[in-house]
């Protein structure tokens, strides 16, 4: 259950978000760096933890035992994109992340916790810029955030020479934390391969047959998506369409290919601004009653489900999540966040506050001193199985990428508008194959 919400502490994170988004679009407009990082939620000493209401769970017991003891509080950069195709994701996870603070008095392990936000767009310069200003500047004990594939391999190596542990909240790029793998990297998102590898399992059997088609930006994420699909299903697609990423706003050029390519069926893959413009115009284009359209999760995420609107509805997809899943976790983490933000918890935000209670429950198991990184590191890979609004997973040893259930989801109406609806659970899944 929700704790009684630490109010200073959410209005100061607040601030500092909007702040932070303010800065960066100045940011963009000058081409100068300074700014992009901005102090969210400093609890400045002065605030102290109220929330005895905190102790109706397990992690907040702990918590507060350890809140006793007065654990050191330590500064947490999230790195989140807040413009662009992406924006509303890192809003999600900037949610998702205050949404476990709020319902944990502004602690972690019975630390105060301060946040500093930081703009990394979904372009692997901004992300190295603010990563290195994280570490080096603002000193951060850990780091998490990261949608897109492109930042999480670009700051990568800044990560494992400061040994700072980042946990990636999004970010699917297969290979990110193998070859080589760092002990300070985690993810509790999942592989860009893992839910369209179940998909294509899923699809060989429901489209025996059938021509399908593939798209999805032209980044690190759009082709492991798309190859993660066809590496399911068995057998090639019939034409595979990189459409620019971030810049593309008419898809009818690679609707118009798609139509001439004699596919039967289509795969997409697109998030955010884009998944709502590409699912509008294959409506409008008229692809919609003769191919049906399957993708990843994100084509259909929650977040973005009211503006794409009717266009949406019986698009069928795969993920390790759905605000609709029927387990008493995700019924208190959603009704929490709907109380808060007056809509459904997305799949970025739940990402989000999973990567809080991992911190959380790091901290609360083991009594380490948050600037020894590599101890800090060593407490987080201590973590067995984090008790998700996904179901239960946990993470593979070493490479500490989550191994967890893939669900079919169709976009169906339910009370209140349109949600995805779980038809099928496809089973647990590796991150990759040999795992
Ligand atoms: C990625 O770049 O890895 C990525 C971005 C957005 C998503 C999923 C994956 O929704």
């Amino acid at each position: 259950m929700p704790a009684k919400r630490n109010d200073v502490s959410r209005r100061q994170f607040l601030q500092g978000v909007a702040v932070a988004a303010a800065s960066f679009t100045g940011l963009n407009a000058c081409g100068g760096e300074d700014d992009a990082v901005t102090q969210a939620t400093p609890e400045g000493g002065g605030a102290t933890p109220t929330g005895t209401t905190a102790a109706t769970t397990p992690a907040a017991t702990a918590t507060e035992t350890a809140a006793a003891a007065g654990g050191e509080p330590f500064t947490l950069g999230l790195m989140v994109p807040l413009s662009g195709t992406y924006a509303s994701l890192g809003r999600d996870m900037q949610q998702g992340f205050q949404l476990y603070l709020d319902q944990h008095d502004g602690m972690l392990g019975g630390r105060e916790v301060e946040v500093v936000s930081a703009e990394t767009e979904a372009n692997p310069e901004a992300g190295l810029r603010v990563a290195r200003r994280l570490i080096e500047e603002d000193q951060v004990a850990v780091a998490t955030g990261i949608v897109s594939s492109a930042v999480a391999l670009g700051v990568k190596d800044v990560f494992g020479e400061a040994g700072t542990p980042l946990i990636i909240t999004n970010a699917g790029a297969n290979m990110v934390n193998r070859e080589p793998t760092l002990p300070n990297l985690f993810r509790t998102s999942f592989t860009n391969r893992q839910p369209n590898f179940a998909l294509g399992q899923w699809a060989a059997t429901e489209f025996e047959g059938l021509a399908v088609a593939g798209i999805a930006p032209d980044y690190a994420a759009g082709q492991e998506h798309l190859q993660g699909f066809v590496d399911g299903f068995g057998s090639d697609v019939v034409v595979r369409l990189f459409p620019p990423f971030g810049t593309t706003s008419d898809y009818q050029p690679f609707l118009t290919e798609i139509q001439q390519s004699g596919a039967e069926a289509v795969f997409a893959f697109f998030a955010g601004g884009e998944a709502i413009t590409f699912v509008q115009q294959y409506t409008d284009f008229g692809l919609v009653d003769s191919l049906p359209l399957i993708g990843p999760g994100f084509l259909t995420d929650d977040g973005i489900l009211e503006q794409q609107g009717a266009a949406a509805m019986g698009i069928r997809t795969a993920l390790h999540y759905s605000p609709l899943l029927d387990n008493e976790t995700n019924k208190a983490f959603d009704g929490a966040y709907r109380d808060a933000h007056d809509s459904p918890a997305t799949t970025y935000a739940m990402q989000s506050y999973d990567a809080a209670q991992l911190i959380d429950m790091a901290l609360t198991d083991n009594d380490v001193d948050t600037s020894d990184a590599a101890a800090f590191s060593e407490a987080l890979a201590s973590v067995q199985t984090i008790p998700s609004p996904r179901g239960e997973f946990s993470l593979e040893a070493e490479v500490h990428d989550p191994i967890q259930p893939i669900y079919l989801r169709e976009v169906q109406e339910v009370e209140g508008g349109m949600g995805n609806v779980v038809i099928e659970d496809l089973g647990e899944f590796p991150p990759l194959p040999e795992a």
